[in-house]
């Protein structure tokens, strides 16, 4: 069984990111781990997949939309192709055994209504993903990033956690 990580990114924070929750989910040995940009995502969900991991930047506290992608572009940041994870989840199959985990990358400081990873749980949830957890926020310091100090280590620590939870799931009783 595998993991398929999906990633929308302007700056390459939440890039960098899902590749080091990537790394740690194929160093636990657990599964075989593929990480891909949403432009170039599949819309049905591959046979084997276990475990869909979705991460998007924040933006004014939730998925990005086009409007937050062209101010992003205006800043710098370069969206590779013209869809994010919202427009993804709009066209997906519902895929209902699958479980799905979503993380983000946004300003840590100050209160936050939502996050990309909130608004990505709720609408996989109305999609028909019936497994939808949201994970972690991952802080930046800026809109370019990078990411905080220690911040990589804390992705790698929490997906570790995540593939020993699904492997104590998915442990077949007495053993
Ligand atoms: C248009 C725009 C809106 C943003 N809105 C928020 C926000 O509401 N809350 C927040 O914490 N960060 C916000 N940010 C900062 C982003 O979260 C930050 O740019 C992102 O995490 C960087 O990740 P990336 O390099 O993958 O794009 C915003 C950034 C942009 C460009």
């Amino acid at each position: 069984m595998g993991a398929l990580i999906i990633t929308e990114s302007c700056f390459g924070n939440t890039t960098a990111l899902a590749d080091a929750i990537g790394q740690a989910l194929a160093d636990s040995g657990s599964m075989a781990v593929q990480a891909i940009a949403v432009k170039d995502a599949p819309e049905t969900i591959p046979d084997d997949t276990e475990l869909l991991i979705l991460a998007a930047p924040t933006h004014d506290y939730s998925l990005p939309r086009e409007r937050t992608r062209t101010r992003a572009r205006r800043r710098g940041g370069l969206l590779a192709g013209d869809t994010g994870l919202r427009e993804w989840i709009a066209a997906v199959q519902p895929a209902a055994n699958v479980k799905v985990v979503t993380v983000d990358t946004a300003f840590k400081a100050g209160f936050m209504p939502s996050t990309a990873a909130k608004t990505a749980a709720r609408l996989m949830g109305r999609a028909g993903f019936n497994h939808v957890r949201r994970g972690a926020t991952f802080g930046v310091s800026d809109y370019a990033g990078p990411l905080d100090d220690g911040e990589l280590i804390r992705a790698r620590a929490w997906a570790a956690t995540l593939a020993a939870g699904l492997r104590s799931l998915t442990r077949a009783p007495g053993r």
